[in-house]
């Protein structure tokens, strides 16, 4: 069967990666998040003390991107985990030190510059499903399937906090509520590759909708490609 590269962008807390990461298991698939390679750039960032009050040092930042080594490892479930050259940061990308600071790294020209370069490289032989804000925009424009993916602020918000909650961290709702809202503006207003459905991307509201109903629709688009 011929392989395919799949783009599902859209708003951040919206169920993109849990459903990416299934079709991916599912076909037999690479699966990237691209946001979590954003996440590594602003640990490092937060590691190396490179964050000021309200930015963080630009010339730093750059001088570091080469030092910088975004890899993923299956992990002994199967399931991908992210590394900083061979340190596993997959649990401290996800907490909230790293989450409100990382629109602001993903407005950065020469980060997004780098980071899709890398993608784009891991996508080269297709067979891949890779979720953002901008793969079917910027990074494969070309992918013969592209998702476009959105729920509520509040739906999603509620899905963040019952996440964190179910590892056992401490979380408020009302401040998840403000950093999806918050992320949403810098995501969607930001110069570079602003966040926005490609054209030919299939738009998916999942508000209301099941992980079991949204996988079934997801492997229906999938089908639906490659057996054109
Ligand atoms: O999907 P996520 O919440 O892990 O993404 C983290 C941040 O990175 C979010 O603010 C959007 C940004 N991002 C991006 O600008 N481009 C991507 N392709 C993926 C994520």
């Amino acid at each position: 069967m011929k392989k395919i590269t799949i783009a599902i962008d859209g708003h951040s807390s919206c169920g993109k990666s849990t459903m990416a990461k299934d079709l991916a298991r599912e076909i037999g698939y690479i699966y990237i998040d691209s946001g979590a390679m954003y996440r590594a750039v602003t640990y490092y960032c937060l590691q190396h003390d490179f964050f000021t009050e309200n930015s963080v040092n630009m010339e730093e930042l750059q001088a570091a991107m080469k030092d910088i080594h975004i890899n993923f490892r299956l992990n002994g479930e199967g399931r991908p985990e992210t590394y900083l050259g061979d340190t596993c940061i997959e649990k401290e990308i996800r907490g909230m030190a790293v989450s409100s600071r990382v629109s602001l790294i993903a407005t950065i020209g020469f980060v997004r510059e780098a980071m899709v370069a890398l993608q784009q490289e891991m996508g080269k032989e297709k067979g891949i499903v890779m979720d953002g804000r901008d793969i079917g925009t910027t990074v494969f424009p070309d992918a013969e399937l592209k998702i476009f993916v959105t729920a509520s602020a509040e739906v999603r918000a509620q899905r963040r906090y019952d996440e964190l909650k179910a590892k056992g961290e401490e979380a408020s709702y009302e401040s998840i509520l403000e950093n999806v809202k918050e992320r949403d503006r810098i995501d969607s207003g930001r110069t570079i590759s602003p966040l926005r459905k490609a054209d030919d991307a299939i738009l998916l509201d999942n508000s209301g909708m099941t992980i079991p109903e949204q996988k079934a629709w997801l492997m229906e688009r999938f089908n639906e490609v490659v057996n054109k």
